[in-house]
């Protein structure tokens, strides 16, 4: 990387400092590079949230906390839900450019063609309770697909990592769909390649060997623009997990499993599972009538409750997926005759109540891409516990292409932080008559 500008460290007790270079990105704020922090100082950096840390570097997403832009491969994500369609998403964040007809067509092929898993994937599932977590179910199914798919694990072929990309992204639906079939006690339904791939999740899902399944195109756009909005989102917590787990030189598979644990968190995918929850809560203790009750509560530092759905690490204003998927809920909720859903005018009431609040207005918390999927996931006829993995299903091709952009680094190495101690230093053992 070519630099011009320096940043110099100097210590105010005179030991030796340090120069850096400066990098700029083509936009973003600019890195100091402190790789040899260590080596020219014998100091280490402090950052343990990485609050202030660029872990990589990256081409594929772009995002403006401030402004509230969310730019895949340079396209406005507000563009993208509206013009394309998730696997053109896909090949986007894949290859780094929209594909061409002839291109999609060959790429829709492949992932139709990759939709099943291995038929003794399905004893897998047996080992699991009926009422287990359908993300517990799927942390372990991804991570198993690594014992069956052995001819694509070289990770330095590109061969291999195309076919485990495909592979991942064509199968995660299956699983998503088995997870559910199974947690109900209903029978898999194998997907079908003459539909697309949304409207045949949503077969897979909600098809049963009784009756013809009839797919609603506008539930099935409106599930493909859900997956569009949550396919990539630049470094966050389980992007990072799966580019520190590939570092390693760990399979595809392993390394998208450890993406799907690091997601199931509140504070991080969980937060639409999280927020349906809290929607329904204070429904129950009295609807609108106790939102101040229930903000007072959030203000109040001791009481742990956080307002979920709401907040980033990064968007310091709008999450411009929070206000597309306000309009998805408005289009499926009308589609379903649903207009006056009580939790979607709770939501919207609590959205107000909050936007209008100091607390939230001076620690610039605003509604995040979480605040509302669930309640459209919810009017698709998804269980509130489905929702992480609907989200995992989306994200793998975001982890997957970082994941790539990794192994593809020829100065890639092993992510390796080090630490602050303050525990014992060195003492003896004593013999336990003496301890
Ligand atoms: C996702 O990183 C990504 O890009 C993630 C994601 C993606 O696509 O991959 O966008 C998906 O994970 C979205 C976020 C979903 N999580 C939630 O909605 C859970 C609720 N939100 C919070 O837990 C929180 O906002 C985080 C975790 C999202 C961000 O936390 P930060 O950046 O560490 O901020 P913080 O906790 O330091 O908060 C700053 C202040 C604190 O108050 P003070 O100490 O300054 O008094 O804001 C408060 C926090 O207590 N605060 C909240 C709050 N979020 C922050 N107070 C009440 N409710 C909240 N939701």
């Amino acid at each position: 990387m070519s630099n011009e500008l320096k940043a110099t460290l100097t210590f105010s007790d005179g030991s030796p400092g340090a120069e850096f270079p400066v990098y700029s990105g083509t936009i973003g704020p600019d890195v100091i590079d402190i790789r040899k922090l260590y080596a020219q100082t014998g100091k280490f950096t402090f950052d343990p949230g990485f609050m202030s840390t660029a872990a990589c570097e990256s081409a594929i997403t772009y995002i403006d906390g401030d402004k509230g832009e969310l730019l895949y491969r340079g396209y406005p994500i507000e563009e993208l839900a509206v013009s394309c369609d998730y696997l053109e998403t896909c090949y986007l964040l894949l290859h780094g450019e929209l594909p061409s007809a002839d291109q999609k067509s060959r790429f829709v092929t492949s992932v139709t063609y990759h939709t099943m898993v291995h038929e003794q994937m399905t004893r897998f599932f047996q080992g699991f309770r009926r009422d287990a977590h359908p993300m517990a179910v799927l942390c372990g199914s991804v991570g198993a697909m690594s014992a069956f798919y052995h001819d694509s694990l070289d990770i330095y072929n590109l061969e291999h990592r195309y076919i485990s990309a495909i592979r991942l992204i064509a199968k995660m639906p299956t699983l998503v769909a088995m997870a559910y079939k199974y947690s109900i006690g209903q029978p898999f339904v194998y997907p079908r390649n003459d539909l697309g791939y949304s409207a045949n999740f949503m077969r897979m899902m909600f098809a049963n060997p009784c009756e013809e399944y009839k797919v609603n195109d506008v539930l099935v756009r409106a599930l493909d623009r859900i997956l569009i909005l949550h396919a990539d989102h630049e470094q966050n917590a389980s992007t990072s997990t799966v580019r520190l787990a590939g570092s390693s030189g760990a399979n595809p598979f392993a390394c998208i499993a450890a993406g799907v644990a690091t997601l199931w968190g509140p504070a991080h995918g969980g937060a639409n599972e999280a927020c349906l929850l809290m929607l329904n809560e204070l429904q129950a203790q009295g609807g609108a009538d106790k939102i101040g009750d229930f903000i007072a509560k959030v203000k109040d530092k001791h009481s742990g409750v956080k307002l979920m759905g709401f907040g980033h690490r990064v968007y310091k204003n709008f999450d411009p997926r929070a206000k597309l998927m306000r309009e998805t809920c408005y289009e499926v909720l009308n589609e379903l005759g649903l207009q006056d859903d009580p939790l979607f005018k709770l939501a919207m009431t609590l959205e107000k109540v909050a936007l209008e609040d100091d607390y939230f207005v001076t620690r610039k918390l605003y509604p995040n891409v979480d605040f509302y999927s669930g309640i459209v996931q919810k009017a698709l006829g998804i269980p509130t516990d489905l929702f992480t993995c609907i989200f995992a299903l989306a994200r793998t091709v975001g982890w997957i292409a970082n994941w790539n952009e990794m192994i593809s680094d020829p100065d890639q190495k092993i992510g390796r932080p080090r630490q602050l101690f303050k525990g014992n230093v060195r003492r003896q053992v004593l013999p336990i008559g003496q301890r």
